[in-house]
C-alpha cells in the first residue's frame, strides 16, 4: 500500500542541512498533531524517493526524531508516531506594566533623569579599559560571588574617598547597579514592607513590588522623607528606601536632623535603611555630603552605581553593608550565578585605577553645573525651581493641568519631558522633571525655547507655584568630617 506523503518542504542551499530541515518538518507535523500518535510514517525508501533525497538523509532525520522521542521504531514493522501529548501554548498575559504604545518617545528627544552626559574627550579611557580586559588572563571558572576581590578593594577605597564612608573590602559587594543591589538585598530580608519616598524612584518601587513585598509610600517635605509620617504607620516595615544626598525627583538634600530621626525610627522598628546614592558625585557647590551610611554602618545599606558616572548600560554598581549582610547576599546569589560579568567588573576596575571615572565625573559635573544655571535662568520665573545643588535634572512644580498642557506642547515640538506625577503615587505633586544630562547643548537650548514658549502660553509668570521646600544647600555641620572628593 502506498505510504502517505509527508508535506515537508526542503530547500537546498538554505544553509540548513537537509537532515535538519526534514527532522524539523516532521517534528512540526507531529507536535501540531498533523500526524496522529500511532500512525505509521513513510518508509525511508518511500520518503527519500518522494522528496528526492538520499535514503541516508531520511534515515538520519528519523534516527534523530527517534532519539528525541517523537518517533518509535518497531523492529521489522516500520516507524510510528509516539504518543507525546498535546503542546499547550501559553499566552503571556499583557501585564499592567506593559508600556502602552503611545508612551514611547517616538523619535523625540527624551529629557529623562537617567541619561548622563558623556565627555567624548574621554573615550580613550573607555577603550583602554576594554583593551586591558581583552589582554587579561582568563580566570578559571566562575568569579567570586561577591565580586572580584581587586574591585571590592578598589571600591572600598573609592567610597571612602568620595563618600566619607570608610569600609573594608569584605563589606563591599559588586552588583549590576542600584536596582540590582536592592533586589539582592530584598532577597535576604525577612518578610515585610519597604517604605519608599513619594514622589520617589519608580524603578525602586517596581523592584520592591516584583519581589512580592508591599510598598509603603511616605511623603517628602523640605527636609527629606517625612519621618513623622513613617512613625505613624502601623505597617510592618522591613526597610526604608531613601535618596538622602539628592532626593529623587524633588532634588532635596536630607537635613542632618532628618537623618538622625530616620535612623532612630529605623532602629525602633528593627528596619534597615537603604541609601540610594545615585548621583552624589555631581554636587556642584560643595563636596558631596558624606553618605548616610557613615552615620550608622550597621543600620544602613549603601547602594552606589556607575550608571551616572560611566554609563547606565555598563550595569555595574556596589552595595556597602555589614560583612554578614554582604556574605549572605553573596551566598544567595552565588547559588544562581547572579553576579556581574567578569569582563565588566574588570573593565570598571581598570577605569577606577586609571582615574577614568574621576575624570568623567569632574567634566560632567562642570557641564551639569553650567546647564543647571541655564535651566534655572530660563525657568525660575515660572515656578519654584530653586537653585539645585547637584545632578542632571531639575523639578519645576506646576499645577497639574498646566504641567499636562506644557508637556503636550513640548511633545508636539519634539521633546519628551517627564511629569512629576509620573514619580508620584499618592503625593499629588504635579509639575515637570526636566532632565538635561543626555542632550546636546543645541538640543537643550531648543528645549528651553520650546518650554518657555509653552509656559508663556499658559501665562504662568504671574502666579508662580511653591515647591514648599527650602533647599538645604549647606553642608551639615553634624556630618562635617574629613574626606576628600575627586
Ligand atoms: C534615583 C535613582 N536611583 C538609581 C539609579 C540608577 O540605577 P541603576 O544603578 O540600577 O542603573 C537611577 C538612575 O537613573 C536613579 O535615578
Amino acid at each position: 500500500m502506498a505510504q502517505p506523503v509527508l508535506p515537508v518542504a526542503l530547500e537546498r542551499g538554505s544553509g540548513i542541512s537537509l537532515v535538519a530541515q526534514l527532522a524539523n518538518g516532521v517534528r512540526g507535523l507531529v507536535s501540531a498533531r498533523a500526524i496522529e500518535p500511532g500512525a505509521r510514517v513513510p518508509s525511508i525508501r518511500a520518503l527519500g524517493a518522494d522528496l528526492g533525497v538520499a535514503r541516508a538523509v531520511v534515515e538520519q532525520a528519523y534516527d534523530q526524531l527517534i532519539a528525541e522521542g517523537w518517533l518509535i521504531a518497531r523492529r521489522g514493522a516500520g516507524t510510528y508516531v509516539a504518543e507525546v501529548g498535546r503542546l499547550q501554548v501559553a499566552t503571556v498575559p499583557a501585564g499592567r506594566d506593559a508600556a502602552p504604545a503611545d508612551e514611547t518617545t517616538a523619535g523625540r528627544v527624551r529629557m529623562d533623569t537617567g541619561t548622563p552626559w558623556m565627555d567624548p574627550r574621554h573615550d580613550a579611557g573607555w577603550r583602554r579599559a576594554w583593551r586591558e580586559v581583552s589582554a587579561a588572563r582568563i580566570p578559571r571558572g566562575y568569579p567570586d560571588a561577591a565580586g572580584i576581590p581587586e574591585l571590592r578593594a578598589e571600591l572600598a577605597g573609592y567610597v571612602s574617598r568620595t563618600r566619607g564612608l570608610s569600609c573594608r573590602p569584605d563589606e563591599v559587594l559588586v552588583t549590576s547597579g542600584i536596582t540590582h543591589g536592592l533586589a539582592l538585598l530584598l532577597d535576604v530580608l525577612d518578610p515585610g514592607a519597604v517604605a519608599i519616598e513619594d514622589p520617589g524612584y519608580r524603578a525602586a518601587v517596581a523592584t520592591v513590588e516584583q519581589s512580592g513585598r508591599p510598598v509603603l509610600d511616605v511623603a517628602v517635605d523640605s527636609e527629606g522623607l517625612d519621618v513623622a509620617a513613617l512613625r505613624s504607620s502601623p505597617a510592618a516595615v522591613r526597610a526604608v528606601y531613601v535618596t538622602p544626598a539628592h532626593q529623587h525627583p524633588l532634588g532635596i538634600t536630607m537635613s542632618a536632623g532628618r537623618r538622625i530621626a530616620l535612623l532612630s525610627e529605623a532602629t525602633r522598628r528593627g528596619a534597615l535603611v537603604v541609601e540610594d546614592d545615585y548621583d552624589s558625585e555631581f554636587r556642584y557647590d560643595v563636596a558631596p555630603l558624606p553618605a548616610l551610611a557613615a552615620l550608622d554602618r550597621d543600620r544602613v545599606i549603601h547602594l552606589g552605581s556607575a550608571s551616572k558616572s560611566v554609563h547606565p548600560g555598563l550595569r555595574l554598581g556596589w552595595l556597602v553593608g555589614p560583612a554578614a549582610v554582604v556574605a549572605a547576599v553573596a551566598a544567595r546569589r552565588g547559588a544562581r550565578h547572579d553576579h556581574p560579568p567578569w569582563p565588566v567588573q574588570l573593565a570598571f576596575l581598570s577605569m577606577l585605577r586609571a582615574g577614568h571615572v574621576d575624570r568623567l565625573v569632574r567634566s560632567a559635573r562642570r557641564v551639569y553645573a553650567d546647564r543647571s544655571r541655564l535651566v534655572v535662568q530660563a525657568l525660575s520665573s515660572y515656578g519654584d525651581i530653586g537653585s539645585p545643588p547637584a545632578g542632571m535634572y531639575l523639578t519645576l512644580p506646576l499645577p497639574g493641568p498646566v504641567a499636562d498642557s506644557v508637556r503636550a506642547q513640548c511633545w508636539q515640538r519634539g521633546f519628551d519631558i517627564p511629569s512629576l506625577e509620573f514619580y508620584s503615587r499618592t503625593s499629588g505633586r504635579t509639575g515637570l522633571v526636566i532632565g538635561f544630562g543626555g542632550l546636546t547643548d543645541e538640543e537643550l537650548s531648543r528645549a528651553l525655547d520650546v518650554l518657555t514658549a509653552a509656559l508663556d502660553r499658559e501665562r504662568l509668570a504671574v502666579q508662580p507655584t511653591q515647591l514648599d521646600d527650602v533647599r538645604d544647600d549647606e553642608p551639615d555641620p553634624l556630618l562635617a568630617r574629613a574626606y576628600s572628593s575627586p
